[in-house]
C-alpha cells in the first residue's frame, strides 16, 4: 500500500514536469487546504533542495518571498555546513504582507536557523513613482539590491489572485482591475491571467520578474488544491524551472491539463 503510493507520486511528479515544462517536481503527499503538516512537509522537502542545490555554488545567496508557504520553509530549516556559508536576502519589499508573512521576516527567521546571515530590505508598501525613483538612488538600497540580484537561488510562494489583493488591502480600484482582466495567480508582486500574462504589477524595489528569470535556480512552493490553477496560470510565463507542491494540488492540475 504505501509502496503503490509512493509510485502514484512518483508519477504525479513525472506528469507534472513534462505538462509545465519544469526541470524538477516534488509532490509530497495530502493537501496542505486541508491539513496544516502538509505545508510543513513542503517546507522539508524544499530545505532538502536548497541544500543540495547549494552544495555546488561557490557563492551562496538565496533571494526568498514572503507568505506562509515560505515561512514554512524557514521553520523547517537546520544548520550544517552549506547553510553558514549562505546569505539569505529578501527578493522584493514590502507586498502588504503582515509582520510573521513578511520576507524580511522570513529571511531574518531562515539564516538564523540555518545559522547564516541575512540582509534586510526596508522598503515601505505602497510606493508611489517618485519615492520609487528617490529609492533606487540611496546608496545603502543599491548594495543591497546588486546583493539580491546575484542570488543564485530563488525560493517564492504563488497565490491565488483575488486572496492575495484581499489580504494585502489592495483597494477597490485594483480590485476591479484584477477583476476585470480576470487574474488567476500571483507571485513576487506580479497578477497573472490563466494564459500567464501580467496584468497588474505591485511597485516595489527588489527583484522584478526579468531579474528573476536570470537567476540560476527558481523555485515556486505552492500547495493545495485551490492553487492549482494559480500555479497552472504562473507557470506559462516560465520564469520558475522547479515546483515543490501536494498531491491535492498536483492532482487538481493534472486535471486542468
Ligand atoms: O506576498 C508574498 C507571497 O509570496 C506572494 O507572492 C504569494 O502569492 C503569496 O505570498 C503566497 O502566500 P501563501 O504561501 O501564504 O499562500
Amino acid at each position: 500500500e504505501i509502496m503503490s503510493d509512493i509510485f502514484d507520486l512518483k508519477d504525479l511528479e513525472e506528469q507534472i514536469k513534462k505538462s509545465l515544462g519544469l526541470v524538477e517536481v516534488i509532490v509530497v503527499p495530502g493537501d496542505s487546504d486541508e491539513a496544516p503538516w502538509v505545508k510543513k512537509e513542503m517546507g522539508r522537502v524544499t530545505v532538502q533542495l536548497m541544500k543540495r542545490h547549494l552544495a555546488d555554488e561557490a557563492s551562496k545567496i538565496v533571494a526568498l518571498t514572503g507568505g506562509t508557504t515560505i515561512a514554512a520553509v524557514a521553520e523547517m530549516m537546520t544548520p550544517d555546513s552549506e547553510m553558514k556559508e549562505t546569505l539569505f536576502v529578501p527578493a522584493r519589499g514590502g507586498l502588504g504582507e503582515q509582520v510573521e508573512n513578511q520576507a524580511n521576516t522570513i529571511c531574518a527567521t531562515m539564516a538564523t536557523k540555518a545559522m547564516g546571515s541575512y540582509r534586510l530590505l526596508h522598503v515601505p508598501d505602497q510606493l508611489s513613482q517618485d519615492s520609487y525613483s528617490s529609492l533606487m538612488e540611496e546608496p545603502k538600497v543599491k548594495e543591497i539590491l546588486n546583493l539580491i540580484r546575484s542570488a543564485n537561488l530563488v525560493i517564492h510562494g504563488i497565490g491565488e489572485a483575488k486572496t492575495m489583493a484581499e489580504r494585502r488591502g489592495s483597494s477597490e480600484e485594483i480590485l476591479q482591475n484584477l477583476n476585470e482582466k480576470q487574474a488567476v495567480a500571483e507571485a513576487f508582486g506580479y497578477y497573472f491571467n490563466k494564459d500567464g500574462d501580467i496584468i497588474h504589477r505591485v511597485l516595489t524595489i527588489g527583484l522584478q520578474l526579468e531579474d528573476v528569470s536570470n537567476s540560476k535556480l527558481v523555485v515556486a512552493v505552492a500547495g493545495g488544491a485551490s492553487k492549482a490553477q494559480a500555479i497552472s496560470a504562473y507557470m506559462k510565463q516560465g520564469t520558475s524551472n522547479v515546483l515543490i507542491t501536494d498531491e491535492g494540488a498536483a492532482k487538481a492540475l493534472l486535471q486542468l491539463h
